[in-house]
């Protein structure tokens, strides 16, 4: 799904929080969004993921104002997933059975994502019992099971051990692959831009500071600022 802004401005009180002039998002790739925090990086995921009304300016999914039809064809993962107070299993097929799929395509697409993210283990589990990462990976793998056409992704692995991560990040290129989903994730790994995302967008205070492929981002990134801020990653990534 396109994505386009124009003139997305949001505020909290007297505090501008976003001001995007222009900015599009390709259908069909994964775009990375990276920038220091508080540079509004969720807020405009909630925005594009029609969960934040309250600003100014146009948003149209594939030239048009967000329905419901777009609606539920896209999702958003949030670093702190909400679970539904039931097992791993039927967390997964949750999405599947509110848009009616037939009983046993829900049992073949839940037990593909149990295998993609290697959820045996704890498929019987209640959701609201796991550990902070398996969560993470159950609300990943109720995310795509759905085969959305647009997955939003809100720094989902942070706090993620490498393996988990990689896990993930297979799962992220798979649907991507697969399904042709369009997908935008927000990170503060380097090298998980590099891995899974094919574009890239810097912003900062607010604005898209810099857009285009993750090569030309990372080398275009002021050094002044961008210097402390990917030695910190690395290193924290290297330990
Ligand atoms: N409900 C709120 N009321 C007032 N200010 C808010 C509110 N929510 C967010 N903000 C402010 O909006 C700005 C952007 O926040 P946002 O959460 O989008 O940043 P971010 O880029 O996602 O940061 P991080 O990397 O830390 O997740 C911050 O300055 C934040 O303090
Ligand atoms: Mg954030």
């Amino acid at each position: 799904m396109n994505i386009t802004l124009n003139h997305i401005t949001k505020k909290y009180g007297d505090k501008t929080v976003l001001n995007i002039e222009q900015f599009d998002i390709k259908a069909g790739i994964v775009t990375g969004i990276i920038g220091p925090n508080g540079s509004g990086k969720s807020t405009l995921m909630k925005i594009i993921a029609g969960l934040d009304n309250e600003y100014t300016g146009a948003l149209l999914i594939e030239g048009q104002k967000i329905n419901n039809e777009i609606y539920k064809a896209m999702t958003l993962v949030f670093q702190k997933p909400y679970l539904i107070n039931t097992d791993v299993y039927n967390n997964i097929a949750y999405p599947l059975k509110l848009r009616n799929i037939a009983a046993d395509e829900i049992k073949s697409k839940t037990e593909k994502m149990i295998e993609l993210l290697q959820l045996q283990e704890i498929m019987h589990q209640n959701a609201r019992t796991l550990s902070g990462g398996e969560m993470q990976k159950v609300a990943l793998a109720r995310a795509i099971v759905f085969e959305p056409k647009l997955l939003l992704l809100d720094e989902p692995t942070s706090n993620i051990d490498p393996q988990t991560m990689q896990l993930m990040e297979n799962a992220i290129r798979y649907i991507n692959h697969i399904n042709h989903t369009t997908v935008v994730l927000v990170t503060h790994n380097i090298r998980q831009l590099h891995r899974v995302c094919s574009q890239a967008v810097f912003m900062q205070e607010g604005k898209v500071a810099e857009q285009g492929s993750v090569s030309e981002i990372l080398a275009k990134v002021n050094e002044d600022y961008t210097g402390d801020f990917l030695e910190q990653e690395l290193s924290t990534k290297i330990k």
